[in-house]
């Protein structure tokens, strides 16, 4: 599998070869491949390599599950691609069933293509309905939702990015995303590429934001969506969501079906990814990179800093205003609500 490699972004587009599961394993949990629907892809592709490679398919999935808790869609990716090959396998040959699975993962990379530019549709709606005033939107995003993270045009990231060649994006305020700055070196990477009108600021200056009536609707990613419509994304993305309540500003969040997890009933149930504490103590734009520090980085902190360092939290549903999907839109955010979408969905269910 060749990557590329978003630990080197933005200074280099640079390739990451990937020849067997464990390389693709070290590549997800040090973010080289990260954001939820890619890595449903990666997992995908990664249990087709490991057929194509004759090994154990089903020991493969387990480990690219593995590698990181939260994002619902890289165990959905490995496991469906692991049901088609089993399933092949059954009554074919080894290579007919690898041939199978590669093109199972090719088909889930297509649907996520093709739900992204059905979530760009549905979520510019929304924006629509939601801010009827002229003048354009002024968004505020967290994380990174783009091509980068996805078959298409990404998630939230393209709902901001129909609207800015709709004419009707003002302003896209990009949070930096610590510790790893996922806003700052994917985000703005990606907004200056579409020529999108946006600037950076660092997570706690969105506060003040707010409170100067700069910001129209936050618009953010879901790593896992609970059933009662709880939603895990990046750490941040909760404060965000309260500061949002106070102000009288939208909370919306974009994500395929493929990220609602109904088999999680709520959002204390969501595993979060507790991450290495060198994130925080050292200061680096490569995550995963070895170096200087223990961590790869500039040291930030006393020697021995314990530190607190999630990957994602919760927010509650009440706090979010509409889910958009591939399927539509749900506002109020019910568990009801999603269930329906869920059964609209016509991604393949995997138990
Ligand atoms: O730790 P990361 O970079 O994989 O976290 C990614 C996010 O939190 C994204 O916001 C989320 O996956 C949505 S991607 C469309």
């Amino acid at each position: 599998m060749v990557l590329l490699d978003q630990t080197r972004l933005p200074a280099e587009e640079a390739e990451l070869v990937c020849a067997d599961v464990p390389a693709l394993v070290r590549a997800i949990r040090t973010l080289a491949v990260r954001g939820a629907p890619l890595l449903g892809i990666a997992g995908a592709y990664g249990v087709a390599l490991a057929a194509a490679r004759g090994e154990d398919v089903a020991q493969a999935a387990e480990l690219l599950e593995q590698a990181r808790p939260t994002a619902v869609n890289l165990g959905y990716g490995a496991r469906r691609v692991a049901r088609a090959y089993e399933e092949a396998a059954g009554s074919g040959s080894g290579p007919e069933a690898a041939a199978v699975a590669l093109a199972e993962a090719r088909a889930l990379h297509r649907e996520d293509a093709e739900a992204s530019g059905r979530m760009a549709q549905y979520g510019l709606e929304l924006l629509a309905e939601l801010l009827p005033g002229g003048g354009g939107h002024r968004l505020l995003t967290h994380c990174n939702t783009g091509a980068l993270v996805s078959g298409g045009a990404g998630t939230a990231f393209a709902v901001a990015l129909r609207a800015h060649r709709k004419g009707s994006l003002r302003h896209l305020w990009v949070d930096e995303t610590r510790p790893l700055l996922q806003g700052a070196r994917l985000t703005a990477y990606e907004a200056g590429r579409n020529g999108m009108p946006y600037s950076l600021l660092t997570d706690s200056a969105a506060g003040s934001l707010f409170a100067a009536g700069e910001v129209d609707a936050v618009i953010i990613g879901a790593d896992r969506i609970a059933a009662d419509g709880s939603v895990a994304n990046k750490v941040g993305s909760y404060p965000l969501a309260v500061l949002a309540k106070y102000h009288h500003v939208p909370f919306v969040v974009v994500a395929p079906t493929t990220t609602v997890d109904l088999g999680t009933v709520d959002g204390t149930s969501i595993v979060v990814e507790q991450r290495s504490a060198t994130e925080v103590t050292e200061f680096t734009s490569k995550p995963g990179v070895r170096g200087g520090g223990e961590g790869g980085g500039t040291v930030v902190a006393p020697p021995g800093t314990k530190a607190y360092n999630p990957a994602f939290d919760i927010t509650p549903p009440e706090l979010v205003t509409a889910i958009v999907t591939e399927e539509g839109v749900i506002s109020p955010v019910t568990g009801v609500g999603l269930a329906e979408l869920c059964a609209r969905s016509s991604q393949v269910t995997i138990s």
